[in-house]
């Protein structure tokens, strides 16, 4: 007489011990499918403005010349704004720019990675050197707000940091608007 066992018998144990593999396996295939998929899409279509600069040559000529640093008006009525983040500070220190306005950051570094953030505000971009961070954004109220360097940068980084100053666009053009580039510097 066979003994009496609730165990099933061993080769039903087998099946589905194969079965769970399969799907085990079949998850472990997806979640590396997605890996790839997204790597080359990524590679294929970068997330954000990828522009590449010189990064040795910054002041040498072009927008990131010392003299062409701070805010442009362009003839359409948008403002450019062109800073440079460098060990251990924002050029120009302090940035001014008119409300209601349509305005674009660009921002490069000479040496290493830096962060530009205008705290209260979803303005957050790395600056890479090598390349262009461009960062479009519009204020409705005048206001000041901090800009830190938020990309550890080394030994100077906690004291990397800048203002942004938006004044009402009539008082900009009262004020700055003579200026082939404003910044509120020396104010
Ligand atoms: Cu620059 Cu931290």
């Amino acid at each position: 007489m066979a003994e009496l066992t609730n165990a099933p018998p061993v080769d039903v144990v087998d099946d589905a011990e194969r079965r769970w593999s399969y799907v085990v396996g079949g998850v472990v295939a997806c979640v590396f499918a997605v890996i790839i998929l997204a790597s080359v899409h990524w590679a294929a279509q970068p997330p954000s403005n990828v522009e590449a600069i010189d990064a040795s040559r910054l002041h040498l000529s072009g927008e990131f010349m010392e003299g062409n640093l701070g805010t442009e008006i362009l003839p359409d009525g948008s403002a450019v704004v062109h800073v440079i983040a460098q060990q251990y500070s924002f050029v120009p220190q302090c940035i001014v720019v008119p409300t209601d306005t349509r305005i674009v950051f660009r921002v490069t570094s000479p040496d290493v990675v830096h962060g530009f953030l205008v705290a209260g505000t979803n303005v957050n971009s790395m600056v890479v050197p090598g390349f262009v961070a461009e960062v479009r954004t519009r204020f409705d109220r005048p206001g000041e707000h901090v800009m830190p360097c938020h990309e550890y940068c080394s030994v100077g980084h906690e004291g990397m940091w800048a203002r942004v100053k938006v004044v009402d666009r009539q008082e900009f053009t009262r004020a700055y608007g003579g200026q082939r580039r404003a910044s509120c510097v020396r104010q």
